[in-house]
Protein backbone atom coordinates (compact mmCIF):
# COMPACT_ATOMS: atom_id res chain seq x y z
CA UNK A 1 0.00 0.00 0.00
CA UNK A 2 1.59 3.61 -1.17
CA UNK A 3 1.71 5.86 2.17
CA UNK A 4 0.77 9.79 2.34
CA UNK A 5 5.14 10.49 1.36
CA UNK A 6 4.65 8.68 -1.64
CA UNK A 7 2.68 10.97 -3.01
CA UNK A 8 5.72 13.77 -3.05
CA UNK A 9 7.72 11.14 -4.64
CA UNK A 10 8.36 12.28 -8.48
CA UNK A 11 10.70 9.77 -9.36
CA UNK A 12 10.57 9.20 -13.20
CA UNK A 13 9.22 12.13 -13.54
CA UNK A 14 11.02 15.08 -15.18
CA UNK A 15 11.15 18.77 -14.78
CA UNK A 16 12.46 21.75 -16.27
CA UNK A 17 12.83 25.15 -14.02
CA UNK A 18 13.53 28.50 -15.55
CA UNK A 19 16.00 30.66 -13.72
CA UNK A 20 17.70 27.45 -12.03
CA UNK A 21 21.25 28.77 -11.83
CA UNK A 22 20.77 30.77 -8.60
CA UNK A 23 17.89 31.78 -5.99
CA UNK A 24 15.06 30.27 -5.35
CA UNK A 25 14.99 28.65 -9.01
CA UNK A 26 18.19 26.84 -7.97
CA UNK A 27 16.52 25.63 -4.64
CA UNK A 28 13.53 24.67 -6.10
CA UNK A 29 15.69 22.96 -8.93
CA UNK A 30 18.03 20.62 -6.31
CA UNK A 31 14.91 20.32 -4.22
CA UNK A 32 13.04 18.45 -7.51
CA UNK A 33 16.21 16.16 -7.80
CA UNK A 34 15.82 15.28 -4.04
CA UNK A 35 11.97 14.18 -4.25
CA UNK A 36 13.21 12.50 -7.18
CA UNK A 37 12.57 13.98 -10.56
CA UNK A 38 15.26 14.76 -13.92
CA UNK A 39 15.63 18.16 -14.14
CA UNK A 40 16.26 20.60 -17.53
CA UNK A 41 18.41 23.58 -15.70
CA UNK A 42 17.49 26.71 -17.92
CA UNK A 43 19.05 30.09 -17.55
CA UNK A 44 21.98 32.63 -19.48
CA UNK A 45 24.72 31.55 -17.17
CA UNK A 46 25.84 28.42 -18.42
CA UNK A 47 28.82 27.85 -15.49
CA UNK A 48 26.48 28.41 -12.61
CA UNK A 49 24.07 25.88 -14.14
CA UNK A 50 26.47 23.28 -14.87
CA UNK A 51 27.62 23.55 -11.01
CA UNK A 52 23.50 23.40 -10.34
CA UNK A 53 23.37 20.34 -12.53
CA UNK A 54 26.89 18.77 -10.53
CA UNK A 55 24.48 18.90 -7.45
CA UNK A 56 21.54 17.18 -9.22
CA UNK A 57 23.81 14.49 -10.90
CA UNK A 58 25.51 13.68 -7.00
CA UNK A 59 21.66 13.25 -5.89
CA UNK A 60 21.65 10.25 -8.86
CA UNK A 61 19.15 12.07 -11.17
CA UNK A 62 19.78 13.13 -14.46
CA UNK A 63 20.17 17.03 -15.45
CA UNK A 64 20.15 19.09 -18.79
CA UNK A 65 21.88 22.60 -19.16
CA UNK A 66 20.13 24.86 -21.52
CA UNK A 67 21.34 28.11 -21.63
CA UNK A 68 18.36 30.45 -22.77
CA UNK A 69 17.54 34.42 -22.67
CA UNK A 70 14.18 33.58 -21.42
CA UNK A 71 12.93 37.01 -22.91
CA UNK A 72 13.32 35.27 -26.52
CA UNK A 73 10.54 33.36 -27.37
CA UNK A 74 12.38 31.66 -29.79
CA UNK A 75 15.40 30.59 -27.80
CA UNK A 76 11.92 28.91 -25.03
CA UNK A 77 11.01 26.75 -28.10
CA UNK A 78 14.50 25.61 -28.99
CA UNK A 79 15.26 25.01 -25.35
CA UNK A 80 11.66 23.17 -25.32
CA UNK A 81 12.70 20.93 -28.33
CA UNK A 82 15.84 19.89 -26.99
CA UNK A 83 14.29 19.34 -23.62
CA UNK A 84 11.81 17.21 -25.35
CA UNK A 85 13.94 15.30 -27.15
CA UNK A 86 16.63 14.30 -24.47
CA UNK A 87 13.92 13.53 -21.35
CA UNK A 88 10.96 11.92 -23.81
CA UNK A 89 8.47 14.77 -22.62
CA UNK A 90 8.11 16.91 -19.53
CA UNK A 91 5.92 16.03 -16.30
CA UNK A 92 6.79 19.65 -14.94
CA UNK A 93 7.09 23.00 -15.58
CA UNK A 94 8.31 25.82 -13.03
CA UNK A 95 8.28 29.41 -14.27
CA UNK A 96 10.86 30.83 -11.99
CA UNK A 97 12.93 33.35 -13.77
CA UNK A 98 12.31 37.00 -13.20
CA UNK A 99 13.85 40.07 -11.97
CA UNK A 100 13.01 43.75 -10.77
CA UNK A 101 15.45 46.39 -13.03
CA UNK A 102 13.68 49.54 -11.27
CA UNK A 103 12.78 50.30 -7.68
CA UNK A 104 11.03 53.92 -7.46
CA UNK A 105 7.98 55.96 -7.92
CA UNK A 106 5.60 55.34 -10.78
CA UNK A 107 6.22 58.11 -12.32
CA UNK A 108 9.93 57.63 -12.42
CA UNK A 109 9.74 54.78 -14.62
CA UNK A 110 11.24 54.47 -17.89
CA UNK A 111 9.00 53.04 -20.65
CA UNK A 112 11.82 50.35 -21.44
CA UNK A 113 12.19 49.37 -17.81
CA UNK A 114 8.52 48.99 -18.33
CA UNK A 115 8.93 46.83 -21.35
CA UNK A 116 12.13 44.67 -20.30
CA UNK A 117 10.05 43.62 -16.77
CA UNK A 118 6.63 42.67 -18.73
CA UNK A 119 9.30 40.50 -21.10
CA UNK A 120 11.34 38.96 -18.07
CA UNK A 121 8.33 38.17 -16.28
CA UNK A 122 5.22 37.47 -18.08
CA UNK A 123 6.21 36.89 -21.75
CA UNK A 124 8.45 34.40 -20.56
CA UNK A 125 5.69 32.55 -18.61
CA UNK A 126 3.77 33.50 -21.55
CA UNK A 127 6.24 31.48 -24.32
CA UNK A 128 6.71 28.38 -21.95
CA UNK A 129 2.98 27.73 -21.26
CA UNK A 130 2.16 27.83 -25.00
CA UNK A 131 5.22 25.19 -25.88
CA UNK A 132 4.99 22.91 -22.61
CA UNK A 133 1.36 23.39 -22.15
CA UNK A 134 0.55 22.02 -25.16
CA UNK A 135 2.92 19.20 -24.99
CA UNK A 136 1.30 18.51 -21.42
CA UNK A 137 -2.50 19.12 -22.83
CA UNK A 138 -1.71 16.72 -25.73
CA UNK A 139 0.01 14.04 -23.49
CA UNK A 140 -2.97 15.14 -20.84
CA UNK A 141 -0.69 15.09 -17.76
CA UNK A 142 1.33 17.75 -16.16
CA UNK A 143 1.96 20.68 -13.67
CA UNK A 144 2.86 23.87 -14.31
CA UNK A 145 4.26 25.91 -11.42
CA UNK A 146 4.60 30.22 -12.23
CA UNK A 147 6.49 31.96 -9.58
CA UNK A 148 4.46 34.96 -9.03
CA UNK A 149 5.11 37.48 -5.47
CA UNK A 150 3.15 39.03 -3.24
CA UNK A 151 4.02 41.89 -4.57
CA UNK A 152 1.55 41.18 -7.05
CA UNK A 153 -1.06 40.31 -5.08
CA UNK A 154 -1.59 44.03 -3.60
CA UNK A 155 -0.33 47.62 -4.65
CA UNK A 156 3.20 47.36 -4.22
CA UNK A 157 4.41 51.15 -4.31
CA UNK A 158 7.74 51.71 -5.55
CA UNK A 159 7.65 48.10 -7.87
CA UNK A 160 4.46 49.24 -9.91
CA UNK A 161 6.06 47.23 -13.56
CA UNK A 162 7.24 44.47 -11.28
CA UNK A 163 3.91 43.90 -8.98
CA UNK A 164 2.20 44.33 -12.53
CA UNK A 165 3.72 41.46 -14.07
CA UNK A 166 2.84 38.94 -10.87
CA UNK A 167 -0.29 40.18 -10.55
CA UNK A 168 -0.63 39.08 -14.34
CA UNK A 169 1.24 35.99 -13.54
CA UNK A 170 -1.60 35.05 -11.16
CA UNK A 171 -3.88 35.71 -13.56
CA UNK A 172 -2.54 33.94 -15.80
CA UNK A 173 -2.13 30.92 -13.82
CA UNK A 174 -6.19 30.42 -13.23
CA UNK A 175 -7.41 31.38 -16.48
CA UNK A 176 -4.76 28.23 -17.45
CA UNK A 177 -5.83 26.24 -14.87
CA UNK A 178 -9.56 26.30 -15.90
CA UNK A 179 -8.27 25.79 -19.48
CA UNK A 180 -6.25 22.96 -19.18
CA UNK A 181 -8.36 20.96 -16.10
CA UNK A 182 -10.45 18.74 -18.36
CA UNK A 183 -6.82 17.59 -20.19
CA UNK A 184 -5.57 17.05 -16.79
CA UNK A 185 -3.35 19.56 -16.56
CA UNK A 186 -2.63 21.69 -13.39
CA UNK A 187 -1.34 24.92 -13.19
CA UNK A 188 -0.53 26.88 -10.02
CA UNK A 189 1.43 30.06 -8.76
CA UNK A 190 3.54 29.99 -5.81
CA UNK A 191 3.90 33.61 -4.07
CA UNK A 192 6.52 34.19 -2.01
CA UNK A 193 7.14 36.89 0.46
CA UNK A 194 10.48 38.73 0.90
CA UNK A 195 13.56 36.29 0.39
CA UNK A 196 17.43 36.89 0.30
CA UNK A 197 18.61 35.99 -3.05
CA UNK A 198 20.64 38.61 -5.71
CA UNK A 199 17.30 39.92 -6.85
CA UNK A 200 16.85 41.62 -3.62
CA UNK A 201 20.32 42.14 -2.52
CA UNK A 202 19.64 45.89 -3.23
CA UNK A 203 17.30 46.68 -0.50
CA UNK A 204 18.98 44.19 2.07
CA UNK A 205 21.96 46.26 1.70
CA UNK A 206 20.68 49.13 3.78
CA UNK A 207 20.33 47.75 7.48
CA UNK A 208 18.01 50.24 8.96
CA UNK A 209 15.18 49.26 6.06
CA UNK A 210 15.76 46.13 6.20
CA UNK A 211 15.18 46.24 10.32
CA UNK A 212 11.68 48.37 9.27
CA UNK A 213 10.59 45.82 7.28
CA UNK A 214 11.49 42.92 8.93
CA UNK A 215 8.73 44.33 11.21
CA UNK A 216 5.96 43.31 8.95
CA UNK A 217 7.11 40.19 8.73
CA UNK A 218 5.01 38.21 11.42
CA UNK A 219 7.08 34.96 11.69
CA UNK A 220 9.99 37.37 12.69
CA UNK A 221 12.46 36.40 9.72
CA UNK A 222 13.17 36.73 5.78
CA UNK A 223 12.62 33.99 3.51
CA UNK A 224 15.64 32.06 2.02
CA UNK A 225 15.71 29.93 -1.04
CA UNK A 226 15.20 26.20 0.88
CA UNK A 227 11.93 27.51 2.55
CA UNK A 228 9.95 27.80 -0.91
CA UNK A 229 11.35 24.35 -1.90
CA UNK A 230 8.73 22.39 -0.15
CA UNK A 231 5.66 23.87 -1.61
CA UNK A 232 7.04 23.61 -5.07
CA UNK A 233 7.13 19.70 -4.64
CA UNK A 234 4.13 19.80 -3.21
CA UNK A 235 2.36 21.85 -6.40
CA UNK A 236 4.79 19.55 -8.54
CA UNK A 237 3.59 16.30 -8.31
CA UNK A 238 0.40 14.29 -7.01
CA UNK A 239 0.21 15.60 -3.32
CA UNK A 240 -1.52 18.14 -5.26
CA UNK A 241 -3.39 16.17 -7.58
CA UNK A 242 -6.63 17.97 -6.75
CA UNK A 243 -5.37 21.26 -6.69
CA UNK A 244 -5.57 23.84 -9.66
CA UNK A 245 -5.62 27.62 -10.46
CA UNK A 246 -4.28 28.36 -6.56
CA UNK A 247 -1.62 30.62 -4.97
CA UNK A 248 0.08 29.73 -2.39
CA UNK A 249 1.27 32.27 -0.59
CA UNK A 250 5.10 31.83 1.03
CA UNK A 251 5.70 34.78 3.28
CA UNK A 252 5.55 33.94 6.96
CA UNK A 253 2.82 35.76 7.42
CA UNK A 254 3.51 39.49 5.94
CA UNK A 255 0.14 39.76 3.60
CA UNK A 256 -2.36 38.25 6.68
CA UNK A 257 -0.54 41.32 9.09
CA UNK A 258 -3.63 43.72 7.87
CA UNK A 259 -2.56 47.20 8.54
CA UNK A 260 1.30 46.34 9.83
CA UNK A 261 2.77 46.73 12.95
CA UNK A 262 1.98 50.27 13.38
CA UNK A 263 -1.49 48.45 13.62
CA UNK A 264 -0.81 46.84 17.33
CA UNK A 265 -0.32 50.20 18.94
CA UNK A 266 -3.37 51.47 17.59
CA UNK A 267 -5.63 48.73 18.54
CA UNK A 268 -3.88 47.22 22.04
CA UNK A 269 -6.49 48.88 24.69
CA UNK A 270 -7.26 45.88 26.81
CA UNK A 271 -11.03 45.73 27.61
CA UNK A 272 -13.54 48.23 25.71
CA UNK A 273 -16.91 48.83 27.21
CA UNK A 274 -19.62 47.55 24.46
N1 LIG B 1 13.65 37.08 -3.82
C1 LIG B 1 12.43 37.43 -3.47
O1 LIG B 1 12.21 38.10 -2.43
C2 LIG B 1 11.26 37.03 -4.32
C3 LIG B 1 9.98 37.22 -3.77
C4 LIG B 1 8.87 36.87 -4.53
C5 LIG B 1 9.03 36.35 -5.79
N2 LIG B 1 10.28 36.17 -6.31
C6 LIG B 1 10.37 35.63 -7.66
O2 LIG B 1 11.10 34.43 -7.63
C7 LIG B 1 11.80 34.27 -8.86
C8 LIG B 1 13.28 34.03 -8.58
O3 LIG B 1 13.78 35.15 -7.88
P1 LIG B 1 15.17 35.12 -7.12
O4 LIG B 1 15.01 36.01 -5.95
O5 LIG B 1 15.65 33.74 -6.93
O6 LIG B 1 16.07 35.90 -8.18
P2 LIG B 1 17.64 35.75 -8.55
O7 LIG B 1 18.40 35.20 -7.42
O8 LIG B 1 18.02 37.07 -9.12
O9 LIG B 1 17.60 34.66 -9.72
C9 LIG B 1 16.95 34.95 -10.91
C10 LIG B 1 17.11 33.78 -11.85
O10 LIG B 1 16.48 34.12 -13.10
C11 LIG B 1 17.45 33.95 -14.14
N3 LIG B 1 17.23 34.92 -15.20
C12 LIG B 1 17.17 36.27 -15.09
N4 LIG B 1 17.00 36.82 -16.30
C13 LIG B 1 16.95 35.80 -17.19
C14 LIG B 1 16.80 35.73 -18.58
N5 LIG B 1 16.65 36.84 -19.34
N6 LIG B 1 16.80 34.52 -19.17
C15 LIG B 1 16.95 33.40 -18.43
N7 LIG B 1 17.08 33.40 -17.11
C16 LIG B 1 17.09 34.59 -16.49
C17 LIG B 1 18.80 34.14 -13.46
O11 LIG B 1 19.82 33.44 -14.16
P3 LIG B 1 20.89 34.11 -15.15
O12 LIG B 1 21.26 35.44 -14.59
O13 LIG B 1 21.98 33.09 -15.16
O14 LIG B 1 20.17 34.20 -16.46
C18 LIG B 1 18.55 33.46 -12.12
O15 LIG B 1 18.71 32.06 -12.25
C19 LIG B 1 11.53 35.52 -9.68
O16 LIG B 1 10.48 35.30 -10.56
C20 LIG B 1 11.12 36.53 -8.62
O17 LIG B 1 10.29 37.54 -9.14
C21 LIG B 1 11.39 36.50 -5.59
Amino acid sequence: MSSALDLFDLKGKTALVTGASKGIGRAIATGLAEAGADVALLARSTTALEEVAGEVEELGRRALVLTCDVTEGEQIRAAARTVLAEFGGLDVLVNNAGGIGHAGPFLDLEFDDWTRVLRLNLESTVHACQVFGRHMVERGTGSVVNLSSIAGLGGTPMLSHYAVTKAAVVSLTRTLAAEWAPAGVRVNALAPGWVRTDLTSTFFADPRATENLLAAVPSGAFGVPREVVGSAVYLAGDASRGVTGSCLVVDGGTTCFVGGPQMLGFLQHGRIPA
